[in-house]
């Protein structure tokens, strides 16, 4: 019997709800990965291959969440991650998103290629907020938008490595955003607007202006995600090394976290390189299609790396239970991308304040029963050392 489904209570409740209310290719191309998707399905079966050892009889009527990160203290190892355009899957949601952090106590990763710019976003964020920059040949253009985002406070950068190339998304090309559309095709994905009203009213009629918040100067005319594709093959610079980051030191005094290390010796690398901190990640399986579960990575890189870097991970986190199995396979936080942008399109703030929420409990009762009270005390004995072997 299915149940009355009358309030969502998981992430998945989320995407389904997502997945109702947007137009197919929006929806498929945050759901999407690369290629034939076996790193996106690994990203999350390896989770649900890693298994817990449930400890009882300890006293855990007191139980703290909280993480700090770069010098701040949050209720919980988590940040949003970015995700470009998700001011297209709901009304200003980069605005709607920054504002429930701040009520979760989370940090918020603007990305470069986000529809509400740093200064809108700023305008209603009460402190910090974190920047999520992709490398452009224009050097003039980088070293402006950093100076955007030191004016308006950020104090963490995420730069992102994993993007040399674009790696194909087949839901994408299927749907035409890749173009070869045929009259009927483009017929075709045209309804899929009218078809969706309250996305067509709350985005395309209430969402304006849809524009890249921090590019407009550079791609003014770009409005749908082909636009954004041919953007991103000319301007992103695929020659950058790790002698780049000196450059990126020269112009950014804050906190530098480098996002897509997937090996150990990237990882040596990008602490040579001076970075604060790393995010484990293969982009949520969009990029190279075969490579490693981040979860699998992050155990992988913990154990040669030790304690010499802070380790974000990010990549099929979806509940509170997951979030303590990365902390426990050794990392200090864990970002989300697709949890947080299904809740946002599904039910605007409300839904990802929700989904927060849920997973603060979970957390919760994930430590509980593995006898851990906060998170130093989770490491990988609370992990059934059977799941790997
Ligand atoms: C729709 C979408 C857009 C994304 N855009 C960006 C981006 O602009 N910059 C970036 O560094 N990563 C981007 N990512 C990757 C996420 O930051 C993150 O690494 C990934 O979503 C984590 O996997 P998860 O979705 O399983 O949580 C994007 C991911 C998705 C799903």
């Amino acid at each position: 019997m299915p149940s009355l489904n009358l309030v969502p209570a998981s992430t998945l409740d989320y995407r389904a709800l997502a997945q109702k209310r947007l137009p197919r290719n929006l929806f498929d191309y945050i759901d999407g990965g690369a290629y034939s998707e076996t790193t996106l399905a690994a990203n999350v079966a390896d989770f649900e291959k890693l298994h817990m050892q449930q400890r009882v009889m300890r006293d855990v009527s007191s139980i703290s969440t909280a993480q700090t990160l770069f010098g701040e203290k949050l209720a919980m190892p988590l940040a949003l991650a970015p995700i470009g355009l998700a001011g297209m899957m709901a009304r200003r949601a980069e605005v709607q998103a920054v504002r429930a952090a701040e009520k979760a106590n989370v940090p918020f990763c603007l990305s470069t290629v986000s529809i509400c710019g740093l200064e809108e976003v700023a305008a209603a964020a009460n402190r910090p907020f974190w920047f999520q920059l992709y490398m452009m040949r224009d050097r003039g253009y980088v070293k402006d938008l950093l100076g955007r985002a030191k004016a308006v406070g950020c104090k963490t950068l995420v730069f992102t490595v994993d993007l040399a190339v674009v790696g194909a998304r087949y839901r994408d090309v299927r749907n035409g955003m890749a173009g070869g559309l045929s009259a009927l095709g483009k017929l075709r994905a045209a309804l899929e607007y009218p078809t969706h009203p309250a996305w067509a009213f709350d985005v395309g009629v209430k969402g304006k202006p849809h524009m890249f918040g921090n590019l407009s100067s550079l791609m003014p005319t770009a409005q749908s995600i082909g636009d954004f594709k041919t953007w991103v093959d000319e301007q992103f610079d695929p020659s950058c090394t790790w002698k780049d980051i000196e450059w990126l030191r020269s112009v950014w005094d804050g906190n530098l976290v480098i996002k897509g290390i997937l090996s150990t010796p990237d990882a040596k690398d990008a602490i040579a390189a001076g970075a604060d901190g790393i995010v484990i990640s293969n982009h949520g399986g969009r990029q190279l299609d075969g490579v490693a579960s981040s979860i699998t990575a992050t155990r992988t890189i913990r154990n040669a790396i030790g304690d010499a870097t802070t380790i974000l991970m990010d990549g099929g986190v979806r509940s509170g239970q997951d979030i303590v199995k990365a902390v426990a396979s050794g990392a200090h936080a864990v970002l989300i991308g697709r949890p947080w942008i299904w809740a946002m399109a599904a039910r605007g703030q409300a839904g990802l304040d929700a989904l927060l929420k849920t997973y603060r409990a979970e957390m919760h009762v994930s430590m509980a029963l593995t006898g851990t009270t906060n998170i130093a005390e989770i490491d990988t004995t609370i992990l059934d050392t059977n799941w790997h072997e």
